[in-house]
Parts: C-alpha cells; structure tokens; sequence
C-alpha cells in the first residue's frame, strides 16, 4: 500500500488531556501502530538535561534531536539502550520538552521520524499538532480537551502512580503555564486542526472517549 494511502488518526490536545491513553487504545482497537510525539521532545529534553546542554541552543538541541538513537519495544521506550519509559515522564523532562519545542529547528529535526511511523494497516498518532503539521491530510482528526482542572487531576494520579511525588496546587501552576506556552508559541501552536472534530472529556472516562473516536472512524470509513 502506498504511504499516503495508510490511514492517520491524529488525536491532539493540551497537556494531560488523557491523549496518550485514548491514542493508544483506539491504536490497540484497530490493530494500528501508535506515535507518542510528546515522547520524542521528551526524549530530546532527557538528552539534552543528562548532558547538560544549553537550554537556550537551538541549534545544539536540534542536533540533539536529530541523532536520538531512541526506539520504541513493546510499551518500553529506550534511549541509548537504557529504559527511559518512567526517566521521561518526570516534570521537571515535560517542563523542558514544552520549552524546547517551541524552537522551529528542534521540531524541523523531529519531524522524518514522526512520518516513518506511518506504516500499513494504520497510524494513531497524538500530540499537539499531529492533524496541523505532521498530518495534515489524516482521516480523522481529533481535538481532545478537558478543564485544567480535570487534567490536573488525572496528572496528579499517574505521577503518584509512577511513584513521583506531586503537589496538586504546584500542578495547576505548570499545567497553566504550559498551556500558555503551547498555545500561544509561533511555530504549530495548538489549536484544532482544520476539520478536526472536538472532544471535550472533563465529565469522560477513558473509554467513552475511545468508544466516540471509534464511531467517528467507523462513520468516515462506512
Ligand atoms: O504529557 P503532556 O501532554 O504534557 O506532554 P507530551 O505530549 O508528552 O509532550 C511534552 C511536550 O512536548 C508538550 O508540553 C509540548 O510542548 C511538546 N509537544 C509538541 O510541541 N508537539 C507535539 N507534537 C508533542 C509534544
């Protein structure tokens, strides 16, 4: 099958707004392979801390970003041969990974390996401009949102999970200031993609939200 004709799913939306878990289960659903891009900043920004590159470089972290000899092995993510699937879920990586990826060179030098996801049968692909940028042509393209409280929560519960320690009123304060940055920095601001259909999941668990994603999948492909 020709690449472009490899169906897209692009599931975008601000921090913790449950993406990375409804993605993953639409992906599991559908038999189709699954793109975590926060996952590669954050692998970029776990680089860029462990070696205590410049954070104002553009340059040197596109660098970064363009060599990560990282891959992706069942549901492990290892960077360098060392399982970093919990090292990048650390706030202190988000927080950086949200501040590196407003430099236009760190997200041209992401961008190769973001398309050879695209593999036969399918691609689910979530982060913040996955139907804007990286997609643009996707079958569906969705916009999943949730109040900045509900979102806090639910950060709260998978950092105390993960066995980090977590304040809900610090929580609130990065969870805004990152929204701030996402939404209003030059280059793929996040915003719906044209033609994107919008799901706000505050009073959602994650399985209505996945069982609404399927129905507007099936509704386009019928
Ligand atoms: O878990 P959370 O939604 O906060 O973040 P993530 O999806 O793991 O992505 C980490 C950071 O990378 C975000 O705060 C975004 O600023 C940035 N990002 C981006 O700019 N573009 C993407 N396609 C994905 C993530």
């Amino acid at each position: 099958m020709p690449t472009s004709q490899i169906p897209v799913i692009t599931i975008d939306g601000p921090t913790a707004s449950g993406k990375g878990t409804v993605a993953h289960r639409v992906a599991d659903k559908l038999g189709f392979h699954y793109l975590d891009s926060g996952a590669l900043y954050r692998l970029t920004a776990l680089s860029a801390l462990r070696r205590g590159t410049d954070l104002t470089d553009e340059h040197a972290l596109a660098k970064l970003a363009e060599h990560l000899q990282c891959s992706f092995q069942g549901g492990d993510i290892v960077l360098s041969q060392e399982n970093v699937s919990d090292a990048i879920r650390a706030e202190e990586v988000g927080n950086t990974a949200s501040r590196i990826a407003t430099f236009p060179a760190v997200r041209h030098a992401l961008v190769g390996l973001q398309l050879g996801f695209r593999k036969a049968p399918g691609l689910v692909a979530d982060g913040r401009d996955m139907g804007s940028v990286i997609f643009p042509h996707a079958a569906l393209k969705v916009f999943l949102t949730a109040s900045v409280e509900a979102r806090a929560g639910r950060r709260y519960k998978q950092l105390i999970d993960k066995g980090f320690s977590a304040n809900m009123q610090d929580l609130l304060v990065d969870l805004q200031a990152r929204d701030d940055r996402d939404t209003k920095r030059a280059i793929a601001p996040l915003a719906p993609a044209e033609g994107a259909f919008v799901l706000d999941t505050s009073n959602m668990n994650a399985d209505q939200a996945v069982d609404q994603v399927l129905q507007w999948y099936a509704g386009i492909t019928k």
